[in-house]
């Protein structure tokens, strides 16, 4: 670990007086990566961790035997047996916590075991304290149960995260170029097509017209569109208008390189996720016309189709920054110490089922923390 690293998160807890929780439990589904280090350390010694699920694990071994040293359960599925997993380990969570009169809290990126729970373990809900969530993915999947029967608390949409977005799209290319140049090619001059000109898909449209690509953006919002017109970018607003890239992004937290999309690709097209799983293209429709795949590089599959074309499918679908260094840890702490102010949130309010988002006040402190410290 990196002793140079300002204690932002310390400094955080330390500010918000943060107590211990000592009959709660955490559960949580995070990245594992020296910035989640540092946050479940700290947050395990005010909310006993029960077990960590860690997503689109990538071989950081460091990381999980520090956890496990300090004695944090840590299961590590591959990015396809996430949910399986998640929902198992839930089982065992709320089992403990039952029989040893405890009460659960779930902490989380990207909803899944919000929806595990719901789905599966709808009667033991009570055990269940509430949930904390730091992105959209996380607000939407708890906005797409029938009944939300705890209450969610998040930072995914607070101001720091808006700015957290743009470093996002910035690392989204940096990681595209960084393939590429590997595979020697250069991507300067050429065309691409970005799917969602929200937080995360504007930076990258930005992004790659600063390495001198020229950009065409989808959006399905149509005020989206004309902000990327105003912004000086083309718009595509039908399939039918693509207008041969050589490289397509999702980054709208949907299927948006759908299979007619996917049809209209050409030849050699590189296909891109941004987002944070692996449903920003139709892959079922991509195996449907696939005649033969190999990997060509490290990060992408040729993916040669009935009709001869073939496409370049880049960390089999799931965003493109997972695959290196993404957004700077510094960056992703100034959410963390918003993370941090979501625990007395939830625990210190007997909050109704609904969904929470991090106060102005709150998000105040953590940027005046991460200005003080850098
Ligand atoms: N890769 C990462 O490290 C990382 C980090 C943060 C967020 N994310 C993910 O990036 C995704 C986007 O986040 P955001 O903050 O930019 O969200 P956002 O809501 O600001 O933007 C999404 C945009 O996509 C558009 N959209 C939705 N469905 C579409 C479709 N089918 N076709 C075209 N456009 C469509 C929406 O209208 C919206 O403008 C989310 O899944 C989020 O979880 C990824």
């Amino acid at each position: 670990m990196n002793t140079f690293h300002p204690d932002f998160l310390g400094e955080t807890a330390r500010r918000i007086g943060l107590k211990r929780y000592p009959n709660v439990r955490q559960f949580v589904v995070q990245h594992l990566y020296p910035d989640t280090l540092r946050l479940l350390l700290l947050l395990h010694d005010f909310v006993a961790i029960e077990c960590v699920v860690g997503i689109g694990y990538s071989g950081n071994e460091s990381v999980v035997d520090a956890l496990k040293r300090a004695g944090i359960r840590v299961v590590t599925p591959a990015f396809a047996d996430l949910e399986h997993t998640v929902r198992e380990e839930l089982a065992r969570a709320l089992s403990v916590c039952q029989t040893n009169n405890l009460k659960l809290i779930l902490h989380e990126v990207g909803g899944y075991a919000i929806k595990a729970l719901h789905e599966h373990f709808a009667e033991a809900c009570e055990t269940v304290i509430g949930a904390i969530e730091v992105t959209k993915q996380g607000v939407w999947a708890a906005q797409s149960l029938p009944e939300l029967r705890i209450p969610q608390v998040n930072c995914a949409q607070t101001r720091l995260k808006e700015i957290e977005g743009k470093m996002v799209g910035e690392a989204v290319v940096s990681s595209l170029d960084n393939i590429l140049r590997d595979m020697g090619y250069a991507v300067v001059g050429r065309a691409a097509l970005v799917n969602g000109y929200g937080w995360v898909g504007k930076a990258t449209a930005n992004s790659l017209r600063q390495r001198g690509l020229r950009v065409s953006v989808n959006d399905c919002d149509i005020i989206k569109c004309v902000e990327a017109t105003v912004d000086g970018f083309a718009v595509v607003r039908q399939p039918s208008d693509i207008e041969s890239p050589a490289i397509v992004i999702g980054a709208s937290g949907r299927e948006s390189i759908s299979a007619q999309v996917i049809d209209n690709l050409p030849d050699r097209c590189f296909i891109v996720s941004g987002a944070s799983k692996n449903h920003e293209a139709d892959l079922d429709h991509l195996a449907s016309l696939t005649v033969r795949t190999r990997p060509i590089h490290r990060h992408v599959d040729a993916h040669t189709l009935k009709d001869g074309r073939t496409l370049l499918l880049v960390n089999k679908g799931y965003p493109v920054n997972f695959t290196g260094s993404s957004v700077p840890d510094e960056i992703v702490e100034f959410l963390f110490a918003e993370l941090i102010m979501l625990v007395p949130a939830l625990l210190d309010h007997d909050l109704e089922p609904g969904i929470y988002p991090l106060k102005d006040e709150h998000e105040q402190i953590a940027a005046q923390i991460w200005l003080d410290l850098r």
